[in-house]
């Protein structure tokens, strides 16, 4: 099969495409058939090597070659103990710790996958299930977002941010979204009540305070984050500077009335079944910045890295 891979940390330059053997699944895993795989700001992340979590498993060399690890595509072979699909379903899932997505094949956990809706493509299908799913387990369970309620959203014209903007707009709630200025104008569109350039503004030197601050950049420092939020405010970063929220964060919130942690998102497929379906209603719209094929995998993370892209990419593979 043809496969996108890296032997070493590195930008778009260290990607090869090349032939492999197609991978079995383990007792647990089905084989599916890739037909559409999202780029997402963890597989630049897992490519450079930086912040150093994305190290983990292999400190020196990557430990899975291939990227990609939200995708959608058709079963083709199950494991010897995997009872809970069939060859030929079509279906969507998150393999975050192995990956293997931007190839022709990949196994994946039959636990974390869902039958996809028909009512949905396939390219729709591949960005549910890493950036809808963070987005939404952190506007519902983290900020506990209503309707009126504060929030800021700091890298909101990323593959996260896109989709947080959707719930928040969805709960009514008062939205600030902060990126670059060329993507403010859509952020608007998109929901957010009031944008903010970061080169121009810094959003932690305002007068207004936040009541949850969903950070899918974390390059602030825990003091003028906390300067940003409300009291009782809440402040949560899924990605950048993740230890230092970890240790500094954990004693702004035992001493104080704000809370500020890490975000970890988990792997839930009631939550893709809940996405899929406000998908297919038209209650939630995947924003694609733009379809690449598998050779053209290394222009896609470059757009990430290249800070091009709006919204999400897609390898779409006939
Ligand atoms: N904690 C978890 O469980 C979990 C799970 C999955 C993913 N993640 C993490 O979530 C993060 C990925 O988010 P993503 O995929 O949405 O990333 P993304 O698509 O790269 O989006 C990041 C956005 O932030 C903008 N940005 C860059 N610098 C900024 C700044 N100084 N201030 C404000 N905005 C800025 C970027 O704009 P430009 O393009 O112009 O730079 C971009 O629009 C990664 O760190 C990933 O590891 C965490």
């Amino acid at each position: 099969m043809k496969a996108i891979v890296y032997e070493e940390y590195g930008g778009p330059e260290v990607l090869r495409e090349v032939e492999v053997a197609v991978p079995k699944p383990s007792a647990h895993e089905v084989l599916i058939q890739v037909r559409a795989a999202s780029v997402n700001g963890s597989d630049w992340e897992g490519l450079c090597g930086k912040p150093l979590y994305a190290r983990i498993g292999g400190l020196f060399k990557p430990k899975h070659q291939i990227l990609g690890s939200d995708m959608s595509g058709i079963v083709v072979d199950v494991g010897a103990r995997a009872n809970q699909f069939q060859i030929g379903d079509e279906v969507l899932g998150n393999a975050m710790f192995k990956r293997g997505g931007f190839a022709e094949f990949a196994c994946i956990s039959e636990n974390d996958l869902i039958i996809k809706p028909k009512g949905i493509t396939f390219t729709d299908a591949a960005t549910l299930t890493q950036a809808a799913s963070v987005a939404l387990q952190a506007v519902r369970d983290k900020g506990q977002v209503t309707a009126g309620k504060r929030i800021l959203i700091n890298g909101a014209g990323g593959t996260v941010g896109t989709f947080a903007i959707q719930f928040a707009k969805a709960l009514n709630s008062d939205i600030t979204a902060v990126d670059t200025a060329s993507k403010l104008p859509f952020l608007q569109e998109l929901g957010a009540n009031h944008v903010i350039d970061y080169a121009q503004q810094d959003f932690t030197r305002l007068d207004k305070k936040y009541d949850f601050i969903l950070d899918v950049v974390g390059n602030r420092s825990i003091s003028d984050l906390k300067n940003a939020l409300a009291p009782n405010g809440t402040y949560t970063v899924a990605g950048g500077r993740i230890l230092p929220t970890l240790f500094l964060g954990t004693c702004a919130t035992i001493f104080s009335q704000k809370s500020m942690s890490v975000f970890i998102w988990k792997s839930n497929v009631d939550d893709l079944v809940h996405l899929c379906k406000l998908c297919e209603d038209g209650a939630l719209t995947p924003i694609i910045s733009k379809s690449y094929s598998l050779s053209e995998t290394p222009d896609a993370l470059r757009a990430i890295g290249e800070k091009s892209s709006k919204g999400i990419g897609v390898i779409a593979i006939n």
